[in-house]
């Protein structure tokens, strides 16, 4: 029995507070200023931005819009569209990828989330104080090993995204978003700022913002190749929550009177704003300590907890940043656990509390595998492919079923829905529209396309 009508945004403001939360996540924190580095700086940024306002924004929209249009899961949606514009219910298979994903997702993101509030219990205490590179990196493994304290800080982080999700979208979703999201600004405000006023600013700025055309252009190895700009595509899907129906469920939270690609906009900009400010927090640090600015994960777990046991206030800061992480991260996980929820809600008519509740602890036990994937803990002997189990489910999710869902739902939104239709769901003006529309046609269809040929090329040749 589908619910006739669910619960909606009471307010713009908190839609935008919950979807800025779903797009910040641990991805702006540790892996673009990262990224970024690498990629030649100021010339990736520059590349990541375009990839986010011309590629992935007019997905931001399409998914917004089939979510309030279709008032229903992902599932639901995407089903009663097709029909309304008798179109093959097989497009519901947009709605099952993005509930399956989203479900498949959280069951590791929650074991990075549940070691960002460990490591900021350890910072807390102080555990830091004087560390070198050798412990810092025996503390991190060992702590990743311990079957014990994984699944415990995994269940933990778990258990709050439960409590929220539990109480809805107007008693949970929202009070968590414009409390926590608030925070998370002052928190990286703070911190840009101590930071750039201890750490060596200047090098930290010339790192990002130096544009490097041919560092973006060439790998590793010194040759031509377009990996990067590609990473760079990928990165600004995967920053924007897009193609997992996290999107589309809180699109379904939308009355009417929300301006759309006002929305989409902002969100997109506020996702960026965070991600460079990001990056302005960790590097001054960096380049002051003299640690490796190629850390991957590692800079973030391994790397600066060192310069934390250094600096002055580093108790303080260390704290900050790992809460910082956490906050962010919670507020992602939220809205992976949404499009399972409100399809199963949808499906059987059950309780949220519950649904929330069973899901949660279903998608928490999945976790245990991934959190006992890593380091040496229990089932890190488990290699498919080459790969330890949270790599798998990272590589199916991150390059298969997220650009197919993204590539499908820019194409079913372009080719397969009335022109009318979406004019009458965006209400934009008639230039507006036309460019979004262009881009929703073509530019992005092409562009994931071609990232997914490559992903498979490099699996199957590489
Ligand atoms: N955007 C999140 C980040 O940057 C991660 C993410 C990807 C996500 N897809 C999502 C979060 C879907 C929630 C929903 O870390």
């Amino acid at each position: 029995m589908a619910a006739a009508t669910h619960a909606h945004w009471s307010s713009r403001w908190a839609f935008i507070m919950a979807a800025v939360g779903s797009a910040v996540g641990l991805g702006n924190i540790w892996k673009f200023p990262y990224e970024a580095g690498e990629g030649g700086g100021g010339a990736f940024v520059l590349i990541y931005l375009l990839f986010v306002f011309f590629i992935g924004t007019p997905v931001l929209i399409a998914e917004l819009s089939l979510g309030r249009r279709g008032q229903l899961s992902p599932i639901g949606s995407m089903k009663k569209i097709a029909q309304e514009e008798k179109r093959n219910p097989l497009w519901g298979l947009i709605g099952w990828s993005g509930v399956v994903g989203a479900f498949i997702v959280i069951s590791f993101y929650s074991v990075v989330g549940g070691w960002t509030l460990a490591y900021m219990v350890k910072s807390a205490m102080g555990a830091f104080s004087g560390i070198d590179a050798a412990t810092s990196q025996s503390t991190f493994v060992n702590y990743i090993s311990d079957p014990v304290w994984t699944l415990v800080s995994h269940f933990a982080f778990m258990a709050i995204t439960i409590f929220i999700v539990a109480r809805g979208v107007e008693g949970g979703l929202e009070k968590a978003v414009t409390v926590l999201m608030p925070a998370l600004f002052a928190i990286l405000i703070v911190l840009v700022v101590y930071s750039g006023v201890t750490g060596d600013f200047n090098a930290a700025i010339n790192f990002l913002f130096n544009p490097d055309f041919n560092k973006l252009v060439t790998n590793d190895a010194g040759n031509f190749s377009l990996d990067k700009v590609l990473q760079a595509l990928g990165q600004s899907f995967f920053s924007l929550s897009l193609a997992l129906g996290s999107i589309m469920t809180y699109g379904s939270y939308l009355t009417r009177d929300v301006n759309i690609g006002k929305s989409a906009l902002t969100i997109a900009g506020a996702d960026s704003a965070v991600a460079l400010m990001a990056g302005l927090a960790i590097f001054p640090i960096v380049f002051a300590y003299g640690l490796d600015v190629a850390g991957g994960g590692g800079l973030v777990f391994m790397s600066l907890p060192i310069a934390f046991g250094q600096m002055p206030l580093g108790v303080v800061v260390g704290t900050l940043f790992f809460g910082l992480l956490g906050v962010a991260a919670i507020t992602s996980s939220i809205s992976l656990l949404e499009p399972p929820v409100s399809y199963i809600e949808e499906k059987t008519g059950l309780n949220r509390r519950k649904v929330a509740i069973y899901m949660g602890i279903a998608a928490g036990l999945v976790g245990v595998l991934s959190a006992y994937s890593q380091g040496n803990n229990l089932l890190s002997g488990i290699r498919l492919f080459g790969l330890d189990i949270m790599g798998v489910k990272d590589f199916l999710t991150n390059n298969i079923m997220m650009p197919l869902a993204g590539m499908f739902t820019a194409l079913f939104v372009g080719w397969f829905v009335s022109r009318k239709a979406m004019m009458d769901e965006l209400a934009m003006e008639d230039q507006t529209f036309r460019i979004w529309y262009f881009l929703v046609r073509y530019i992005s269809p092409l562009a994931i396309g071609i990232v997914f040929v490559k992903i498979i090329y490099d699996t199957v040749v590489g």
